[in-house]
């Protein structure tokens, strides 16, 4: 029977760049619903980005561009990332979208009409220079349990403390340094505590692994809070239909870009929406998403579908941390590593998506990427065993047997053993277990590498009267060969798409693990797949060190941007902390200068052309909260218009006259507000504000900085 099923992946905020960890889930994802087509059902993978909320309003405001040109940019790089490991969404949309309003002001109106949103007014710190309510990660102060210093609003990341932010001992806004006050404001809750009946049985209902069956049994006993579903104005995301100047947190209209998603999709292939969302529907829906979102799509999410009169999810598959070389990722380390880096090193994506496979096993235990284990093991396993089958035996059929495989194939044990794998295999691929399916088809790729040894063509191919016998045994090897490939398919497309154009054969579904190829035609042989190069590994690490000593800055403050994750996580309702702190505090909003571990050479330092600039005018630039407009005399002619994200931290008029330090040869930037001629270095640390670099006494403009 076809079965109609619809898979998403967490969707990816707009404010950062793909990493390891968001890939370990789209590339799992993206092996079950390439498997489920082989197997040939209908099976639609959806995504989107995630693209509301306050640290992507300001990150867009220190960029000096509109949240709408910000997400749209971003939204171009994570799919041309994610397609750069041959991730496959029928559908990449956004939650600022149409469709994304009106399902989220449905569902909103859905629940409001059930009685199950709630308003109250509640006491949040307000930031008054920069006119906001502050989310919890933007404020820091000391822990009001041990008394550390500098740490944020809603744990403590030296004793584990969790609390309010009006329980911080001084607390200063990261935003601005200013001294935050607190303000009332009414909100809108959703009253999750009215769900326990439901969420109870659905949780318990075969829906969940069980190890977040259990994680949820704790929830329940720590009793479900009501969820505050709205923020205040200023906020990027969607106005709550019946309360103008309040906004939908982002974390309500999320999970309903799935739905938004689907639509766009639906829109353009015909399907029917409701066949798929309505409270009956026969279609499956399933989640990945990893651990640290288990609360939101475990109650939040069925319990919004399930209240607004939609269908909930058939399963909610939860994946553990990636760690590298046994740790959590680390800027310092390199190991924080994005998407990009390791496309633009070099590296074959097919080895990152062979080794994860290897690693998942559908449970929520963190995974781990060696780095020498993975280029120990992609060698070992693709080139060395997979790839050879192919390598020993088609030249003979090239050159000996005018690239036609034998008419007839020997009963051999082995060929009918790997057809009937496929079962298991199929199994291993359902269950997520892509660990079994890797080791069951590696234990079939060496014995077909021992049926080559055990038969060994190159001297048979010495006998001439043996002729027939070496067209066997090299037909069989490449029928081993296209049965593996077959099998390893859902992880390895794009070299099963190579195997099969050398096979000439039609592109592979599972049900051909039942067939052979006999007396058929190949092509001659080109090599399927270079070992990893150990370089290539070093140069991608390097690449992603960072130090963040000094911040070079165009258009940037110490805006804790990347605060995302912990800005909306439920914090005390979900009470073990599980977190991939992949989203720290530390990276500023653009340009942080980074340096590598390995150094750079002398060249790459001079390629920068530093120069001492003397600020002969400073502006505020209208309609930019952070920015100053600078114009830098370095001694040639007219000088150079450098906007500067350092409005919190100088009055203009105090820096007319003084010198700096600027980068001179930066390609020129467009901006909002005009033409951004290079930058001026700044440094920043963890503790409030900003200071620009001067030189010493005696300097002049123009002056080359070495
Ligand atoms: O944790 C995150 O990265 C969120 N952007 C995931 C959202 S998933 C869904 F609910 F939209
Ligand atoms: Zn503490």
């Amino acid at each position: 029977m076809t079965r109609k099923i619809l898979v998403t992946s967490a969707l990816p905020y707009a404010n950062g760049a793909i990493h390891l960890g968001h890939l370990i889930e789209h590339i799992q994802t993206d092996i079950w619903v390439r498997f489920q087509n082989l197997r040939g059902h209908e099976c639609y993978y959806v995504c989107a980005d995630d693209t509301h909320g306050t640290p992507i309003m300001l990150r867009a405001q220190n960029e000096g561009i509109s949240p709408e040109d910000l997400i749209a940019r971003v939204h171009d790089e994570h799919l041309r990332d994610f397609t750069g490991f041959h991730v496959h969404y029928d559908s990449y949309h956004s939650t600022h979208s149409e469709e994304n309003r009106e399902f989220s002001a449905l569902v909103y109106r859905k629940l409001r009409d059930a009685g199950l949103i709630e308003r109250k007014t509640i006491e949040q710190y307000y930031d008054e220079s920069q006119q906001l309510f502050l989310p919890d990660r933007f404020i820091k102060g000391q822990c009001p349990r041990c008394g550390a210093a500098d740490q944020y609003g809603d744990n403590c990341e030296v004793c584990g403390a969790t609390y309010s932010p009006t329980d911080l001992i001084n607390p200063v806004s990261a935003l601005s340094g200013t001294k935050p006050v607190r303000r009332h404001s009414e909100h809108y809750f959703f009253r999750l505590g009215e769900c326990g009946d439901f969420l109870r049985e659905w949780t318990r209902a075969g829906h969940l692994q069980r190890e977040a069956s259990n994680k949820l049994d704790e929830w329940f006993t720590a009793g479900l809070q009501n969820w505050d579903i709205s923020r205040d104005a200023p906020y990027f995301g969607f106005e709550i239909p019946d309360a103008p100047g309040k906004y939908f947190y982002v974390w309500l209209d999320a999970p309903i870009g799935y739905m938004a998603s689907f639509q766009h999709l639906a829109r353009q292939k015909g399907l029917n929406f409701d066949d798929w969302w309505q409270a009956d529907s026969d279609t499956e829906l399933y989640h990945f998403i990893g651990k640290d979102i288990l609360y939101f799509h475990a109650l939040f999410w069925p319990a919004m579908l399930h209240f607004s009169g939609h269908r909930t999810p058939d399963n909610i598959f939860v994946h553990g941390f990636l760690t590298v070389n046994g740790a959590k990722m680390s800027k310092s380390r390199g190991t924080f590593i994005t998407a990009s880096s390791y496309l633009d090193s070099g590296l074959n994506p097919e080895y990152l998506r062979y080794y994860f496979a290897s690693k998942l096993n559908g449970s929520m235990e963190d995974i781990d990427l060696n780095l020498d284990d993975f280029v120990a093991r992609v060698n070992s396993d693709l080139v060395g065993k997979f790839v050879n089958i192919a390598s020993r035996t088609a030249g003979f059929i090239q050159q000996r047997f005018d690239g036609k495989l034998s008419a007839s194939l020997p009963d051999t044990p082995l060929l009918s053993d790997m057809q009937q794998a496929a079962d298991s295999i199929a199994d291993a691929y359902q269950q997520l277990d892509y660990g079994r399916a890797i080791r069951d088809i590696m234990h079939l790729t060496d014995r077909a590498n021992q049926y080559v040894n055990d038969h060994k063509p190159w001297e048979i191919a010495k006998q001439a009267e043996k002729d027939a016998e070496l067209h066997e045994i090299c037909s069989v090897s490449l029928n081993l060969f296209r049965l593996l490939t077959l099998y390893l398919k859902p992880v390895l497309p794009q070299l099963a798409i190579d195997a099969e154009q050398f096979l000439s054969i039609a592109p592979l579904r599972w049900q051909d693990a039942q067939t052979l190829l006999s007396e058929h035609h190949i092509l001659p042989y080109r090599h399927l797949m270079a070992r990893v190069d150990s370089k290539l590994v070093a140069n991608m690490l390097a690449a992603n060190v960072t130090q963040s000593t000094a911040t070079s800055t165009t258009n940037t403050t110490t805006t804790p941007i990347d605060a995302t994750s912990k800005a909306i996580s439920p914090k005390a309702t979900a009470p073990t902390t599980m977190t991939n702190d992949t989203t720290t505090a530390t990276t500023t909003a653009t340009t942080t200068a980074t340096t590598t571990a390995t150094t750079i050479s002398i060249d790459d330092f001079s390629k920068i052309d530093l120069r001492i600039a003397r600020i002969v005018n400073a502006e505020h630039v209208e309609g930019a909260e952070k920015l100053l407009r600078l114009s830098l005399d370095i001694g040639e002619g007219n000088p150079r218009q450098v906007f500067a994200g350092i409005k919190s931290a100088y009055d203009p008029a105090s820096l007319i006259g003084r010198l700096t330090v600027m980068v001179a040869n930066l390609t020129p930037r467009k901006m909002k507000f005009g033409l951004s001629e290079g930058m001026v270095l700044a440094a920043s640390g963890d503790a409030p504000g900003l200071f620009l670099l001067s030189p010493d006494n005696g300097a002049q403009p123009g002056m080359r900085v070495k």
